[in-house]
């Protein structure tokens, strides 16, 4: 800006070096906005995110849902935004960070999109979603609607800064996924252990249906997927409370839920490496979500926490009866003095604190944690 300043404002000065300084000027009016231009584009690839409610900034404060799916109501949001904005903490999501960390601005719920700036990506995720469109069909907004909306977004996007620019962006971009968890949760009761269909079959459906839409979004550009594997979904309070209900016999429940977590964990990157088979130029990195939870949970000290079992908000046993605030159908329900001692927020979610300590592993994490890229390289990387 101040380059092009001074080439409007050439002083008609009459010296003998008038000529040499034209020159100046005309270099620096030329080398500037390539300069300006090139390294903007290189330190600002977008951040586009699907998935659960690990990830959702609010999407379904404007669906039709019930409040099981929703989280916009106090104490959510008491630790940073200081309002209930619909995620499922405290305060921020590991996305938040992410963005942070990228010198992105917060991204924007696809709901907000209106208001906001997109092109620095948006954030489709919805609690209580899966890759399968049954799993709470008609309470959320299911990864293939999420793959629609992006369509949407991409059109939106042409629109704004043309063809050539929205490629550009799109293929730079970080597409950042988690999803599964609900597939694998939603047939539960506390009385029922099946699974839809035979386990192997369920996976194959499972990844099937996320393979569709990480190929839609390869097919509108994208080229840099992230995906987090799941966590060690018996050892979240809830589901430690629904273990101890009658009707359930000990350790069954935990026993099934704990072999489908580590059949997804596995599949996972088997789908992923098939991908960069299939697919020219399609870039991956994996983030090992269930080891950096799990040792988390097992030392909580470490990670600076004096609780790792027992949710902050809830009620019943490890407060894992999913209730937090005046909405959910349990009234009472009660909420920790500082949210900093717990690992867990409510029965099911991490606090804003482990979601930091996540995200930085996430950014700057060796290849135990993050792999074959932490996301630091991944944002550089050029398609
Ligand atoms: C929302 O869902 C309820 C229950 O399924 C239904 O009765 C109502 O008409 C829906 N409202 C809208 C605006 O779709
Ligand atoms: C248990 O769930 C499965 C799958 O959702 C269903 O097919 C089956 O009928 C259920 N069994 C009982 C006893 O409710
Ligand atoms: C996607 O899931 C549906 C069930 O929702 C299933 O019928 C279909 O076969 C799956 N698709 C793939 C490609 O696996």
């Amino acid at each position: 800006m101040g380059f092009l300043e001074t080439c409007s404002s050439t002083p008609m000065a009459l010296n003998l070096n008038l000529f040499h300084f034209y020159i100046f000027v005309l270099v620096a009016c030329f080398t500037c906005p390539i300069v300006c231009i090139s390294s903007h584009e290189r330190s600002q690839a977008a951040l586009f995110v699907f998935g659960d409610s690990l990830f959702d900034p609010g999407n379904n404060n404007y669906i039709n849902t019930t409040t099981e799916f929703q989280a916009n109501w106090w104490p959510y949001g008491e630790s940073f935004f200081k309002y209930p904005t619909g995620r499922f903490s405290d305060g921020r999501l590991i996305p938040d960070f992410i963005a942070e960390y990228a010198n992105l601005p917060l991204i924007p719920s696809y709901f907000e999109i209106d208001k906001q700036h997109f092109v620095h990506g948006v954030n489709f995720a919805s609690g209580g979603a899966g890759c399968l469109v049954e799993t709470h069909r008609g309470f959320v907004i299911d990864l293939k609607t999420q793959l629609k909306y992006f369509k949407n977004v991409v059109k939106l996007l042409k629109k704004k800064v043309g063809a050539r620019e929205s490629k550009q962006i799109l293929s730079n971009a970080v597409y950042i996924f988690s999803a599964g968890g609900n597939d694998y949760l939603a047939p539960f009761s506390s009385t029922n252990l099946t699974t839809p269909y035979p386990d192997r079959e369920y996976l194959q459906m499972i990844m099937g249906n996320l393979t569709s839409v990480l190929k839609g979004i390869y097919k509108e550009g994208g080229r840099k997927f992230v995906m987090l594997n799941m966590v060690p979904v018996d050892r979240l309070p809830n589901i430690q409370a629904l273990n101890l209900q009658k009707g359930v016999k000990n350790g069954d429940f935990i026993k099934k839920i704990t072999s489908l977590v580590k059949m997804h964990n596995s599949g996972l990157p088997e789908m992923l490496k098939q991908l960069e088979k299939q697919l020219p130029g399609f870039k991956y990195t994996l983030f090992n979500l269930f080891k950096v939870f799990s040792e988390s949970i097992d030392n909580p000290t470490k990670y600076g926490f004096k609780t790792s079992t027992t949710a902050c908000c809830g009620t019943g046993p490890f407060r894992g009866i999913y209730t937090c605030g005046g909405k959910r159908q349990v009234k009472e329900y009660k909420l920790c003095k500082n949210v900093k001692d717990n690992l867990f927020f409510d029965s099911f979610h991490p606090s804003e604190l482990a979601y930091k300590q996540y995200a930085e592993l996430l950014w700057n994490g060796t290849p135990d944690v993050v792999a074959p890229y932490n996301l630091r390289s991944f944002f550089e990387l050029s398609t």
